[in-house]
């Protein structure tokens, strides 16, 4: 059975050649570094920034502009570069709290935050254990977090207890099911098991993958095959660009990445006092790379192709606690 203390176990014998102790502690620290890698490399990356901004695009998701003054709201997770929180100070949030695991989101996301001095308190602090008191927000949100801390459900009662009765949640996270899931549980092994893989993949990047096609195709060449030249180096860059090589990263290098039944999700939130459940449909984006021929799967989660390769889809959740 996949738990957590086996996946420390695992990650620790990776990591440090011994199958025990890696600590909760040490799982929280190697998760974060593995993300601020990441969101450095995404600041560099304006395709990444362009859909980061989207997700967290409230008017587009569907609240009115009305919805945010003089509301207290939290973002939970909110990485190196606290995109919701940003999103919801520009849409005149009165208060805005953003935590995450440790210090190092103190390096890039206050300058992120400057114009909003005053408005906004960014914090150490862990979804699954929230240093805040119940029902405090009138809003509270939690993009791609929940699938990687190692316990989901108890996040989502931490992020249900702080929500005041009337005040809206949002959560999005990794749905179960698809060959994705599959192949992506495949590949996170190979990257645990395989030190050889681990290099490739920390040292990844757009380079190196066209330094890749490029050899391939001076092979096929060698043996007269000139069918490498159907596909030029410019299409070949632009389909395997940096923004995939960040993606790449973000699905392999950290430590967990969980998967959850929309039913199951949706089932605890009404145990927890949630209705008014609104799946977010999510923007069709125009994605720079080779994942343009899976942009209509993300969007168009119910068809039965997106559901074979991605079963549940990407799980984007508004929800209401009723009012008591
Ligand atoms: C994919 S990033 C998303 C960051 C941000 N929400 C965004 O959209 O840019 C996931 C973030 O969740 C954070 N995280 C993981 N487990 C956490 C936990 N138990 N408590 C708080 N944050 C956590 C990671 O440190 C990381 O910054």
């Amino acid at each position: 059975m996949k738990t957590i203390e086996n996946t420390f176990a695992l990650l620790s014998k990776a990591i440090y050649g011994v199958s025990t102790k890696m600590t909760t502690d040490e799982f929280k620290v190697r998760t974060r570094n593995v993300f601020h890698e990441i969101h450095k490399g995404q600041i560099e990356n304006s395709t990444q920034m362009k859909r980061k901004a989207a997700e967290v695009d409230f008017l587009k998701i569907g609240f009115s502009d009305n919805f945010f003054n003089d509301k207290v709201y939290l973002e939970a997770g909110c990485g190196s570069l606290a995109p919701m929180g940003q999103s919801l100070l520009k849409l005149g949030a009165k208060k805005v709290y953003c935590i995450d695991l440790d210090e190092s989101i103190f390096e890039i996301a206050p300058k992120l935050l400057a114009p909003y001095q005053g408005r906004y308190e960014l914090q150490v602090g862990d979804v699954l254990d929230l240093p805040f008191d119940d029902d405090m927000f009138d809003f509270v949100g939690c993009a791609g977090v929940l699938h990687s801390t190692g316990n989901t459900f108890e996040g989502v009662k931490q992020l249900a207890r702080v929500t005041k009765p009337g005040g809206a949640i949002y959560l999005s996270m990794l749905g179960q099911g698809g060959l994705m899931e599959e192949f992506m549980n495949s590949v996170r092994n190979r990257y645990i098991n395989d030190p050889e893989f681990r290099n490739l993949i920390d040292n990844l990047d757009s380079k190196k993958l066209l330094d890749g096609f490029c050899w391939l195709k001076e092979k096929m060449e060698s043996n007269d095959d000139k069918s490498g030249d159907l596909v030029s180096e410019s299409l070949f860059a632009e389909l395997f660009d940096q923004d995939l090589v960040l993606t790449i990263k973000d699905r392999i290098q950290a430590p967990v990445y969980d998967y959850t039944r929309y039913d199951d999700l949706i089932e605890l939130l009404a145990s927890l006092g949630f209705t008014n459940f609104q799946r977010v449909r999510g923007e069709y984006f125009e994605f720079p790379n080779i994942r343009r021929y899976l942009a209509p799967l993300y969007s168009d989660f119910e068809h039965p192709f997106s559901q074979i390769l991605g079963g549940d889809g990407m799980l984007k959740v508004i929800a209401v606690k009723k009012a008591e």
